[in-house]
């Protein structure tokens, strides 16, 4: 019922807004048309709850903490450095339910971890990674500006296959976060659920970018995926300041902002049919939580680093969560 009020709400709107605009019946009515078989034809149905729970909420046994899960941002970047096997290691010792990894590519193709898309303020290395081969990659020491880099010589970047063998290893759930490349990482995905089918109870692919979650859905409608948002992020940086000087384009990334938003919470889910949606702690509210358990979705808060933050989250919205560190206090790690 809520879903069909919904969809009635939303056709409205625009048929009004379309209506005002072209103040054509006609052609109002044709493209509020198109817009819902678009939808009806194109879009993903969610995966069965059962394994969704599965991958959200993986019962650890009596060792497990329990239904709300913790996932370490990067590995957790706090506590070893980011993307990386020693960052598995440690989290899967502190604690951790899952680890979120950041999927990037060598210029010669080979899915790795990394963040940035250049390899200066994680390694001893310069340069944009479409430049650099997993050969040159390989070299650099993946510690080299982590606050603890006596502690983790010698670390690499690993591959993407590297790290997925050590989390499976240690029963950790994977969030891969994939920032861009679509085609090519969909493509690596796929081969990387085919090799270890494990990962479809198991992981879930993340992207602030949907056509990386419809690319991905397209090439195995098998995988676990959310769709990862923060309000304002085309106008604001994540500590709130405006990204453009211009007033006027600030004004103008605002209200793609408006859009965005708008289109995260009424299309793009149910088009690219998300099982989770993960979104800035800031937004949370049990109101919040309850909005997206309506339409069969779960919230997962980034990034929650304080001990008091975790609690709220853990008790009273029970709501997974992505942490820098597993063990302390800590700021973001933007
Ligand atoms: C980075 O560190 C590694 C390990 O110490 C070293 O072998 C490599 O030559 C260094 N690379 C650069 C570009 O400094
Ligand atoms: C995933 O979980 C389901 C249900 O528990 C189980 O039947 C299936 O065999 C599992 N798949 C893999 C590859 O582990």
């Amino acid at each position: 019922m809520l879903q069909l009020g919904e969809e009635v709400t939303l056709y409205s709107v625009i048929f009004v807004v379309v209506l005002l605009g072209t103040r054509s019946p006609v052609w109002t009515t044709v493209l509020t048309a198109s817009l819902y078989l678009f939808l009806a034809l194109f879009r993903f149905p969610q995966l069965p709850a059962g394994r969704v729970q599965q991958v959200l909420h993986p019962d650890k046994g009596a060792a497990g903490s329990g239904r709300v899960s913790a996932v370490a941002h990067r590995g957790g970047g706090q506590d070893a450095p980011e993307n990386t096997i020693a960052a598995i290691r440690e989290a899967s010792k502190n604690g951790a339910t899952g680890v979120e990894l950041d999927l990037e590519f060598s210029s010669d193709g080979v899915p790795i971890l990394m963040h940035d898309d250049t390899v200066d303020r994680t390694t001893n290395g310069s340069g944009p990674l479409s430049q650099m081969r997993i050969s040159d990659l390989r070299k650099l020491d993946a510690a080299a500006k982590h606050r603890l880099r006596e502690k983790f010589i010698g670390e690499k970047i690993p591959t993407l296959e590297e790290a997925v063998e050590e989390c499976i290893k240690l029963q950790l759930t994977i969030y891969f976060d994939v920032k861009g490349h679509p085609d090519e990482s969909a493509a690596a995905l796929k081969e990387l659920y085919r090799k270890h089918p494990v990962l479809y109870n198991s992981s879930i692919v993340c992207s602030f970018e949907p056509k990386v979650i419809y690319r991905m859905r397209q090439s195995d409608p098998e995988v676990v995926t959310a769709l990862t948002h923060r309000p304002w992020s085309l106008s604001r940086f994540g500590d709130g300041s405006p990204r453009y000087s211009s007033l006027w384009k600030h004004q103008w990334m605002t209200l793609m902002d408006f859009v965005l938003d708008l289109a995260h919470h009424h299309v793009l889910w149910k088009l690219c049919g998300i099982s989770a949606f993960l979104i800035q702690k800031n937004f949370v509210s049990l109101d919040y939580v309850e909005y997206w358990a309506q339409r069969g979705v779960e919230v997962v808060a980034w990034t929650v680093n304080t001990k008091v933050e975790k609690e709220y989250f853990h008790e009273l919205l029970q709501v997974n969560y992505i942490t820098d560190s597993l063990v302390e206090d800590c700021e973001p790690h933007y």
